[in-house]
C-alpha cells in the first residue's frame, strides 16, 4: 500500500479539486501567486467556530492588503455553511466573503485534520502557503481555544518582510521587548562574516544582530 505523509512545512502544498460555497476550486493553483490560510474548525454552528469567522471576516481586508487569501474548511455540506453563514450575517451583521471547502473527509485526510479519537469532525488547524503553493507554517489548537486572528496576521507579515530582507523575525515582533520592530540578521555562514560582525552596530555579539524593518 502507498504511504503518503501530510504535507509539512516546506512541501508543496497537495493538489486537489475542492467543493466550496464560491463552487468548485483547485488548490493550490486557485490562489497562484498570493498567500492563502487554509483552516479547519470542528463543525458548523459551534460558538467558538462562529467568533473565529467573525473575527476572520473583520480581518478580510487587511488579509487581502498583504496579497493574502483565506479558505476555510469543515467536514460539513456546502447548504450548511451557507445557512450558517446566513446566521452569521443575519444575527451578527457580518458578511462572510472568503469561500469554504465542504469536504466530505478527503481533503481533510490529505491534509491530517482528522483525529482518529473524532473522525466526524475536523481539527482546528492552519495552513499557511506562499504564493508558490509551498507550505510555509501549520498550526494545530484544541477544540475549546479559539484562533488568534491577529497572530496569523503577523505570522503573513513576518513572512513578508523575512522574505524582502533576507532577514529572520524575533519573538514578539514588531514588539520585540530586546530590539522593538528590529529584525535579526541570520547567523553568519562563515568566520570572514562573523568576524565582519564583531563591534558592528546593531550587534550584542558577532551571532545576535538586529537590523531596523525596512518601511
Ligand atoms: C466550538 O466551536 O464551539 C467547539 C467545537 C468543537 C468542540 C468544542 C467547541
Amino acid at each position: 500500500m502507498e504511504s503518503r505523509s501530510i504535507p509539512l512545512i516546506g512541501d508543496k502544498f497537495p493538489t486537489m479539486t475542492v467543493s466550496t460555497t464560491h463552487g468548485t476550486m483547485t488548490l493550490p493553483d486557485a490562489f497562484k501567486g498570493r498567500w492563502f490560510i487554509l483552516f479547519s474548525h470542528p463543525a458548523d454552528f459551534t460558538p467558538v467556530c462562529t467568533t473565529e469567522f467573525y473575527a476572520f471576516q473583520q480581518r478580510y481586508e487587511q488579509f487581502k492588503a498583504l496579497n493574502t487569501e483565506l479558505i476555510g474548511l469543515s467536514v460539513d455540506q456546502v447548504f450548511s455553511h451557507i445557512k450558517w453563514t446566513e446566521w452569521i450575517q443575519e444575527n451578527l451583521g457580518v458578511k462572510i466573503e472568503f469561500p469554504i471547502i465542504a469536504d466530505t473527509g478527503a481533503v481533510a485526510d490529505r491534509l491530517g485534520l482528522i483525529h482518529p479519537g473524532s473522525p466526524t469532525h475536523t481539527v482546528r488547524a492552519v495552513f499557511i502557503v506562499d504564493p508558490k503553493g509551498t507550505v510555509r507554517a501549520i498550526l494545530y489548537y484544541p477544540a475549546e481555544l479559539g484562533r488568534n486572528f491577529d497572530e496569523l496576521l503577523r505570522m503573513i507579515r513576518g513572512f513578508q518582510v523575512a522574505e524582502a530582507q533576507g532577514v529572520a523575525i524575533p519573538a514578539n515582533w514588531p514588539n520585540n521587548e530586546l530590539f522593538g520592530d528590529d529584525v535579526i540578521l541570520p547567523p553568519p555562514s562563515d568566520e570572514k562574516t562573523a568576524e565582519s560582525r564583531r563591534g558592528m552596530e546593531g550587534c550584542l555579539d558577532w551571532w545576535l544582530c538586529h537590523v531596523p524593518t525596512k518601511k
